[in-house]
């Protein structure tokens, strides 16, 4: 079929097309920066807390004493999560739970910054009741004073973890938290853009980042390292991989031409772990072999480490089961999708691109006799 000469031009995965302005967060792929309203990802997993960290990207104003405190599971949501099967998704769970806790907010348009701190306070909360719930255990209540990270990490186990377990989880949440116009938040925007509510928008976005080629890397990561083994065994399994012309997760980007930053910070946290997860060298060494193989068989691709493969360290040397990994991704990434949201509201703008017609030319339907 001839593309009519004045059709505007397509561009598979909208690659390279800018459809929104942002204040929020800058993702300079080719020079591997993060920066969040300004700041560099590696000062703020340093210094912040994810609680300044939410403040942060819904207002743009850096307060390090930022409290967020951990909600309870609204008991509606709780309802709703004891009716899941325990094979659920967790992201599946996620979603259901925000979906419920949204309808019984029925939030009003246009969402605020207030609506986004409640979801984020018990969202954690919900996740945690649900892996208890599948487990055949009751949930538990946050513990009063403790941050979300903490909270989180207490009503997972019934016991409030260790201050650098704490930490090491909170310095994923501030790393995932942000990360500029990707699927998820396009998604979130997409939606509240038709001035649909937060809720719909926050439900949209955990459904986009369940897919492997987003949220769903890091537990694959830990797979691979299983099928790895040995570091010397790990420069022949990249081969056959690219050979076979197979995905390796947790590498390569749509935006980083470069070392993705979070991957730098989050390698920093897991080998500080106070339980260093016992593959954590072998992750190390593996990472190195990776990257020779698709510097000498993608040459014309610069395909780095990205986020998730120092994320399944981090998660899984907190105590994380590894279908749990995407669900906590989307709990860091409530904070950047409720800033991208409020942001596209306040632009109050639907979002419609257009497609290219590659279908049938007109044709007619066969004339019914008599
Ligand atoms: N393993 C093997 N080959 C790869 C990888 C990879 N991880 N990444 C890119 N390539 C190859 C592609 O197969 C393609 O090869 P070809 O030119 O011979 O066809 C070439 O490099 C270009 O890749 P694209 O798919 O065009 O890159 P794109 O920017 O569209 O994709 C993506 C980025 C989806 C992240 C891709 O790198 C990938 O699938 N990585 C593995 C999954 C993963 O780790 N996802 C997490 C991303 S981070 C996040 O979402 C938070």
């Amino acid at each position: 079929m001839t593309v009519p000469a004045n059709e505007p031009p397509f561009s598979p995965g909208l690659a390279g097309v800018v459809a929104a302005e942002t204040a929020i967060g800058l993702v300079d792929g080719a020079n591997g920066r993060l920066l969040y309203r300004g700041y560099p990802i590696v000062e703020v997993v340093k210094q912040g807390t994810y609680a300044s960290v939410v403040d942060l990207l819904l207002t743009g104003e850096w307060h390090p004493g930022t409290v967020l405190a951990p909600a309870p599971v609204p008991p509606m949501v709780l309802t709703a999560l004891r009716l899941l099967p325990a094979s659920t998704h967790p992201m599946d769970a996620l979603r259901t739970a925000v979906s419920v806790w949204g309808a019984n907010a029925g939030l009003p348009w246009p969402p605020t910054a207030d609506q986004a701190r409640e979801l984020i306070a018990f969202a954690p909360s919900a996740l945690a009741a649900f892996s208890r719930l599948r487990e055949g255990l009751e949930p538990v209540n946050p513990q009063p004073g403790l941050d979300l990270a903490s909270a989180f990490l207490q009503q997972l186990h019934d016991e409030a973890p260790d201050p650098a377990t704490a930490r090491a989880l909170e310095a994923y949440l501030m790393a995932g938290a942000e990360h500029g116009l990707n699927a998820s938040t396009f998604a979130a925007r997409v939606i509240v853009a038709t001035r649909s509510d937060l809720t719909s928008a926050i439900c949209g976005a955990i459904g986009a980042l369940k897919g492997p080629l987003h949220g769903g890397a890091p537990a694959e990561v830990l797979g691979q390292l299983d099928e790895i083994g040995t570091i010397d065994h790990a420069e022949a399994w990249a081969r056959e991989k690219l050979a076979k012309r197979e995905l390796i997760m947790g590498f390569g980007h749509r935006v980083y031409r470069a070392y993705d930053p979070r991957a730098a910070a989050l390698r920093v946290v897991a080998e500080n772990l106070p339980h260093r997860p016992p593959w954590l060298d072998l992750a190390i060494g593996a990472e190195e072999a990776i990257l020779r193989v698709f510097a000498e068989l993608k040459p014309n691709r610069v395909i780095k480490t990205n986020v998730e493969f120092y994320a399944a360290a981090v998660l899984q040397g907190v105590g994380l089961s590894p279908d749990l990994f995407p669900a906590t991704f989307g709990l860091a990434r409530l904070a950047g999708w409720s800033a991208h949201v409020i942001e596209q509201a306040a632009v109050d703008k639907i979002i419609r691109p257009e497609a290219r017609y590659v279908g049938a030319p007109e044709r007619h339907l066969p004339q019914a006799n008599g």
